[in-house]
C-alpha cells in the first residue's frame, strides 16, 4: 500500500458523482487536484485540502488523472486538454467504441489507461459503497487500486481493454429493468388496497429485497424525487446497451421494452427529477394518483 501522497492525483469532473467520489480522496489525505468546468462546484473540495485549478492543462504531468463527466463526447472534449498525464482512469459510463477510441489516442501519447466505471450513486458514495470494474493493463491497476479502494468498497478486475464497459452497461441495463418492474409491482400492491411502505417493508426484507431496492424505498413511499441519476442518463446507459445487443446479435426484449416506458416518460418533459419517477408513469397509467405516506423508511445505507 503506497502512501496516500505517493502519486500526485488530478480529478476532472465534480458532478454529483465526481464530487462525492474526489471527496474521499481528499479526505483520505491525498495529493489532489481537482478541475471542474463550473469552478464553483469544485471549491468545497478545498476544505479537505484538495487544489482547486482553474485550467485543465494544470492536471498534466499528474500520476493519476481521474474522470468522471457526462457522455464520450464530453470525455473527448476534456482529455483533449489536459496535456501528458501518466495515467488515466476514465470513470464515466460511456460506449466500448468510445472508450477503444480513447485507448487508442491515449496510448498514441504513451498515457497508461485504464477504464473503470463504477456502480452506486453519490449518497451510495457516501457510506462507503462504491463499487469499480475495471479493465485494462494489469500494472496499470495495480498502481490505481490502492485509490480505487479508498473510494469505496473495492474493485472487481475483468481483464484487457474494454470488458469494464460491457460489465457496467449490462449493470445499468439490470438497473433500468429492474427500476421499472419494482414501481410496476408498488403500484399493483397499492392498487390492490395496501401501503407503499408495507409492500417494500416485505419486499425488502425477502430474498427479492437488494442494496438497491433498500435505497429506493424511501422515494417510491415519500415520492421524493430528488435527484440521484437523471431518466436521460439512465436513457443513454440503455441505448448502451441496445447498441451491444445488436452489436453481439443478443435479444434484449425486456430492455427495450424498458428503454421504451423510459422515453415516454422524457417525452412528458419530466427530465429533471430523479429516473425512479417511472413510478408516477406507472401509477398514471394505472388511473390512480399517489400520495407521499410521509414514513420513515430505512435506506439500507445511513
Ligand atoms: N448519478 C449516478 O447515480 C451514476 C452512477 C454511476 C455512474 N454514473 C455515470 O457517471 C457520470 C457522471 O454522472 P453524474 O450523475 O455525476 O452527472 P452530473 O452530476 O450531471 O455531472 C456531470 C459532470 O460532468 C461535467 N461535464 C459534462 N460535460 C462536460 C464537458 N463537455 N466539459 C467539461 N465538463 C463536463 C459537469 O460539469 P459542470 O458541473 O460544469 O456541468 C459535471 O462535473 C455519467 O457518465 C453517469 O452515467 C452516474
Amino acid at each position: 500500500m503506497p502512501t496516500r501522497t505517493e502519486q500526485k492525483l488530478g480529478w476532472i469532473g465534480i458532478g454529483r458523482m465526481g464530487y462525492a467520489m474526489a471527496e474521499r480522496l481528499a479526505k483520505g489525505g491525498c495529493d489532489l487536484a481537482v478541475w471542474n468546468r463550473t469552478r464553483a462546484k469544485a471549491e468545497p473540495l478545498a476544505r479537505h485540502g484538495a487544489k482547486v485549478v482553474s485550467q485543465l492543462e494544470e492536471l498534466s504531468g499528474k500520476d493519476i488523472v481521474f474522470v468522471m463527466v457526462s457522455t464520450y463526447d464530453d470525455v473527448k472534449e476534456v482529455v483533449a486538454k489536459v496535456g501528458k498525464p501518466k495515467m488515466i482512469v476514465e470513470c464515466s459510463s460511456i460506449s466500448l467504441e468510445g472508450s477503444a477510441e480513447l485507448r487508442q489516442s491515449l496510448s498514441a501519447k504513451g498515457i497508461e489507461y485504464l477504464a473503470a466505471p463504477v456502480s452506486g450513486n453519490a449518497k451510495v458514495i457516501k457510506a462507503g459503497k462504491l463499487t469499480f470494474v475495471v479493465s485494462g493493463p494489469q500494472a496499470a491497476y495495480a498502481k490505481a487500486r490502492p485509490y480505487l479502494d479508498m473510494m469505496g468498497a473495492g474493485s472487481s478486475y475483468v481483464g484487457e481493454g474494454e470488458l469494464s464497459r460491457i460489465a457496467k452497461i449490462c449493470h445499468n441495463v439490470h438497473l433500468g429493468v429492474v427500476i421499472q418492474s419494482l414501481c410496476e409491482i408498488t403500484v399493483l400492491a397499492e392498487k390492490a388496497g395496501m401501503p407503499r411502505h408495507a409492500f417494500l417493508d416485505f419486499l425488502n426484507k425477502s430474498v427479492m429485497g437488494s442494496m438497491f431496492t433498500r435505497y429506493k424505498a424511501p422515494a417510491l413511499v415519500n415520492l421524493d424525487f430528488h435527484v440521484t441519476f437523471t431518466p436521460k442518463l439512465l436513457r443513454k446507459d440503455m441505448d448502451l446497451g441496445l447498441d451491444a445487443g445488436r452489436r453481439f446479435e443478443v435479444p434484449m426484449p425486456v430492455a427495450a421494452l424498458t428503454r421504451d416506458l423510459l422515453q415516454q416518460m422524457i417525452g412528458h418533459g419530466m427530465t429533471e427529477e430523479d429516473f425512479s419517477t417511472l413510478l408516477l408513469m406507472q401509477a398514471k397509467a394505472s388511473g390512480i394518483e399517489l400520495q407521499p405516506e410521509n414514513q420513515k423508511v430505512s435506506d439500507g445505507l445511513s
